[in-house]
C-alpha cells in the first residue's frame, strides 16, 4: 500500500480534497502516468490522429446507442417500425440514428487508417506486439459488432445479409449445420436471431470492446509509442530520465488531437446532415424495405467495410482451390530442393503439403472460401513475426517497398469495390488475383521484407519545429 500523504492544515481546499482522494484511489498517479508525464515522440504526424479519433467514435457509438435502445424494439414484428418511429416521431431521433449509422462507417474508416499507420511505421514490431494483437482483437470485435447491429433495423438487407453470412458457418465440416442453428436460434433467420444479436450488439460485444481498448492503451503506455521514424525514444534520455525526443502527452497532444477531432467532426456532421445514406454505401437503399423472408433481393452485398473480405470469399471457386493446391505443391517442392533446412524439416514440409492438398480437395470450395475470408483477418495477428525487415519504418526501407505497400492498398480497394458488384467471370478473376496478392503479401513477407538496400536509421527522430 502506498504511503498515506498529508497536507498542511492551511492548504487550499482543492489540495486537501485531492490528497484525500489520492490516499484512496491513484487519481493523480494515473493522470501523470497516462497524460501529463506520458512522454510521446515529438514527431507524430497526420497518421497519429486516428487512435484518439477511434476513441471518439467509440464514445459516439455508445452514447447514441444508449438513446436508440430507449425506443428500439427487438422484435421481428416491431423492429422495422420502431426504427421508422425513431426517425419520424422521437424528438431528435433522426440525428441520433444517423449519427449511429454514420458512426459505424466512420469507425471502420478511422480504424483502417489507424491500422495502415501501424503497417507503414512497423508499430507492430517488438516491443509492441501485444498492442497490435489487442488491436487485431478489437478489429474482430468491431466486425462482429457491425454485423450484428446491421440485423437490428430488420430491413431486406439486414435479413438477407445475415442469412448469407450465417449460412457460411454451415459450410464448416462436421459442426457447421449445428453451429449455424446455434447462431440463428432457428432454422431460418427469425425473431430468435434478432433477440440474440440485439443482446450481443448492445451489451456483450461492447463490454469486450471496452476491455480490449483499455488493454490496448495499457500495453501501449507500458512500452511507449512508436513514431514515423521507428526510432525508440526511450534510448536517448535527459539526465532527469525523460526521453530527449519525447513531449508530455498533455498538454501537447491533447491540444494537437483537438485539431484532428475538429476536422473529423466537420466531415462527420456534413455527412450526418447532408448525405447520411452516402449514396447507398453507409445505409443501403434495400434496407428501407421491411424484411421479407419470401422475397430474396436480386443482389445481396454487405456494407462497404466488409466487401474486401466478401470478395475473397466469392473468389474462392473450385478452379481457385486448384490453383491454391498447385501453389502449395510448388512451394513444398521448392522448399525441399532449394531450402537450407535439415532433411527432417524438408520431409515435414512435404508431408504437410500433401495433407494440405488432400484436405483442399476433400472439402467444398465454399468451406475454403470461409477459411480464406477468416484467414484474411487472422493473418494480421501474426504480422509481428512475419516482418523480418532490419528497420521498422517505411521511411528507411528500400524504395520499392513503398510500391509494394501501394499495390497492397490498391488491391484492397479493388477487392472492396468488386465485393459491392454482382460477380462476372472477369471480376472473379481480378478478385482471385487480388486475394492471392493479399495472402502473398503477408505469407512471403519473411522473405521479401529483408531484401533490398535499407537506409541508415537516425539515432534521433527527425523533427522540424513549425
Ligand atoms: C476501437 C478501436 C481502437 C482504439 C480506440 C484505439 C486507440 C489507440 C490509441 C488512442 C492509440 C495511441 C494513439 C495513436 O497511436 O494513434 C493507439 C495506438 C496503436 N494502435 Fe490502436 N486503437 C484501436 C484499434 C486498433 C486496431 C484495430 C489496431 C491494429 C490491428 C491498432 C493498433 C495500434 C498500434 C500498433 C498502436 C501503436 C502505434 C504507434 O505507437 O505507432 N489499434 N490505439
Amino acid at each position: 500500500m502506498a504511503e498515506f500523504k498529508t497536507v498542511p492544515a492551511d492548504a487550499p481546499m482543492a489540495d486537501k480534497l485531492m490528497t484525500w482522494v489520492d490516499n484512496r484511489f491513484p487519481a493523480t498517479k494515473l493522470y501523470k502516468e497516462h497524460l501529463s508525464e506520458y512522454y510521446a515522440p515529438k514527431n507524430f504526424n497526420f497518421w497519429y490522429f486516428f487512435g484518439s479519433l477511434a476513441m471518439l467514435v467509440l464514445v459516439i457509438q455508445i452514447v447514441t446507442g444508449i438513446f436508440l435502445v430507449m425506443h428500439y424494439k427487438p422484435d421481428a414484428n416491431l423492429a422495422f417500425a420502431s426504427v421508422e418511429y425513431i426517425m419520424r416521431d422521437v424528438p431528435g431521433g433522426w440525428i441520433i440514428r444517423y449519427m449511429h449509422s454514420t458512426g459505424a462507417s466512420a469507425f471502420f474508416i478511422v480504424v483502417y487508417m489507424h491500422m495502415f499507420r501501424g503497417l507503414i511505421y512497423g508499430s507492430y514490431r517488438k516491443p509492441r506486439e501485444l498492442v497490435w494483437i489487442f488491436g487485431c482483437a478489437i478489429f474482430l470485435c468491431l466486425m462482429a459488432e457491425a454485423f450484428m447491429g446491421y440485423l437490428l433495423p430488420w430491413g431486406q438487407m439486414s435479413y438477407w445479409g445475415a442469412q448469407v453470412i450465417v449460412n457460411l458457418f454451415a459450410a464448416i465440416p462436421f459442426v457447421g449445420p449445428d453451429l449455424a442453428l446455434l447462431i440463428r436460434g432457428d432454422y431460418v433467420v427469425g425473431d430468435a436471431t434478432l433477440n440474440r444479436f440485439f443482446s450481443f450488439h448492445v451489451i456483450a460485444v461492447p463490454l469486450v470492446l471496452l476491455g480490449l481498448v483499455a488493454a490496448h492503451i495499457i500495453a501501449l503506455h507500458e512500452v511507449g509509442s512508436n513514431n514515423p521514424d521507428g526510432v525508440e525514444i526511450k534510448e536517448k534520455k535527459w539526465p532527469n530520465g525523460t526521453p530527449m525526443d519525447g513531449i508530455p502527452f498533455h498538454p501537447y497532444y491533447t491540444v494537437h488531437d483537438i485539431l484532428g477531432v475538429s476536422v473529423f467532426l466537420m466531415i462527420f456532421t456534413a455527412i450526418v446532415f447532408f448525405a447520411p445514406e452516402f449514396g447507398g454505401y453507409f445505409l443501403e437503399y434495400n434496407n428501407f424495405i421491411p424484411a421479407d423472408p419470401l422475397k430474396t433481393p436480386a443482389h445481396i452485398a454487405p456494407v462497404w467495410y466488409f466487401t474486401p473480405y466478401y470478395s475473397m470469399l466469392r473468389a474462392t471457386t473450385d478452379p481457385m482451390v486448384n490453383v491454391l493446391a498447385g501453389l502449395i505443391g510448388v512451394g513444398a517442392v521448392l522448399a525441399a530442393v532449394k531450402g537450407r533446412f535439415s532433411t527432417f524439416v524438408k520431409a515435414a514440409v512435404v508431408v504437410a503439403a500433401v495433407v494440405a492438398i488432400a484436405l483442399l480437395k476433400t472439402f467444398d470450395a465454399k468451406f475454403w472460401g470461409v477459411v480464406v475470408m477468416g484467414g484474411a483477418v487472422i493473418i494480421l495477428f501474426f504480422l509481428p513475426w512475419l516482418d523480418h525487415s532490419p528497420v521498422k519504418s517505411i521511411r528507411y526501407r528500400p524504395g520499392w517497398h513503398k510500391y509494394l505497400y501501394g499495390l497492397f492498398v490498391l488491391f484492397f480497394f479493388v477487392l472492396g469495390y468488386l465485393g459491392i458488384l454482382p460477380p462476372t467471370d472477369g471480376r472473379t478473376l481480378v478478385a482471385q488475383v487480388g486475394t492471392l496478392f493479399y495472402f502473398g503479401f503477408f505469407l512471403l513477407m519473411p522473405w521479401w521484407s529483408q531484401i533490398g538496400s535499407f537506409k541508415p536509421v537516425p539515432e534521433r527522430v527527425t523533427f522540424e519545429a513549425h
